[in-house]
């Protein structure tokens, strides 16, 4: 197949763990006979110091027209004064917005060599296996927001539309998965928690009765997902507490260096970004884990073109590097040896089969 991808590789570490996306995706082209085509923008302070917008309208009109878009990362402290008028983090929100991507997509799975690169016990992590759908366009991040001299205000709305439609395609991956699903949210205090929690249970209610469905308020998620990890499936939660939670579940794996993303919305078109941020402090050292972007390029090949087997030889390869002894530093233990970023990718190109 032939495909228009996007390739906004960003601040910090971003380019150096795009630059592994794109090289495993054209390995994956090579080896199945696809023909990826892949057009390079601005987004976040780069964009800024280029063009002053975080989001240049060449990028937004490129993502348009591509099948689907791949981010390293936006970020970092030369632009991060927080009286600055324009951020990095806008151009990546207004990305999420424009393209309508409303449903982010977060596996956390385990590698079974890694346990010991987690904080926690190894007996808490077997059989993890969850996935947190996490509502990306609406909510606090999305809301109005006021700045004066004595105070501030972000507001935090949700519409049952977007309730309804982000539970149903959670619902719908807890269906294929092991039916299970938790919804998360702070009901006890929050009106739009109060509206998430009606709008869930009716719509598991009604359309998903076969689904075991779970409530839980998020700062007992948050305890629930270091207690208990392996009994989560699917986990639904709004914008900021899906935000939160998946840096915290990105422990579990050892690294936020090996969590990806999608996001997606109504089409085929969606984005794909790794969960982590620009971490400045090893932007091009060529040291930064790219096992997040790729596994972020596996999903780009599963959920935008289609390419089912293609995505998990991607995945299987990332497997096969890791139990092959295969690190970067964030995951290395103590007198193992590190590879560079480029020679982690090329140890997971060399796996794919
Ligand atoms: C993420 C990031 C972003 C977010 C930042 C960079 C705006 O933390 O994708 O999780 O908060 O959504
Ligand atoms: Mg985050």
């Amino acid at each position: 197949m032939e495909a228009l991808i996007t390739l906004l590789p960003g601040d910090g570490i971003g380019p150096d763990v795009a630059k592994s996306a794109r090289q495993v995706l054209d390995a994956v082209g090579r080896k199945f006979g696809h023909q990826f085509q892949f057009d390079e923008q601005l987004i976040g302070g780069i964009a800024i110091d280029d063009a002053g917008d975080p989001l240049p309208a060449a990028t937004v009109a490129s993502c348009e027209a591509a099948d689907a878009v791949f981010l390293g990362a936006v970020g970092g402290p030369k632009w991060s004064d927080p009286n600055a008028a324009v951020r990095p983090e806008q151009g990546l929100l207004k990305l999420r917005s424009t393209l309508k991507v409303f449903a982010n997509l977060r596996p956390v799975r385990i590698y079974p060599e890694l346990v010991g690169a987690s904080p926690l016990r190894p007996e808490i992590l077997d059989n993890v296996d969850m996935i947190v759908v996490r509502e990306l366009t609406g909510g606090i991040y999305f809301g109005e927001k006021t700045r004066d001299s004595e105070s501030a205000s972000d507001l935090c709305v949700y519409t049952v539309m977007e309730v309804e439609r982000i539970v149903r395609i959670a619902a719908k991956l807890a269906r294929d998965r092991r039916g299970k699903l938790c919804s998360v949210d702070k009901a006890n205090v929050l009106e739009t928690s109060r509206l998430w929690r009606d709008v869930a249970n009716r719509i598991m209610t009604d359309e998903f009765p076969d689904i075991e469905l779970e409530t839980l308020l998020v700062d007992a998620a948050a305890m629930h997902l270091i207690s208990r990890p392996s009994d989560f499936d699917v986990i639904v939660t709004e914008n900021m507490f899906g935000d939160i939670l998946t840096d915290e579940a990105s422990m579990l794996t050892g690294s936020l260096g090996m969590l990806p993303s999608a996001s997606l919305g109504d089409s085929t078109a969606g984005l794909y970004e790794p969960i982590h941020g620009s971490a400045p402090d090893i932007a091009g050292l060529d040291i930064a884990n790219p096992c997040a972007a790729i596994a972020s390029a596996a999903l780009l090949l599963r959920y935008s073109l289609g390419l089912n087997q293609e995505a998990t030889a991607v995945e299987t390869a990332i497997a096969a590097a890791i139990s092959a002894g295969a690190r970067t530093a964030d995951i290395a233990a103590e007198g193992e040896p590190r590879l560079s970023t480029d020679e982690m990718t090329a140890e997971i190109i060399r796996g794919l089969t």
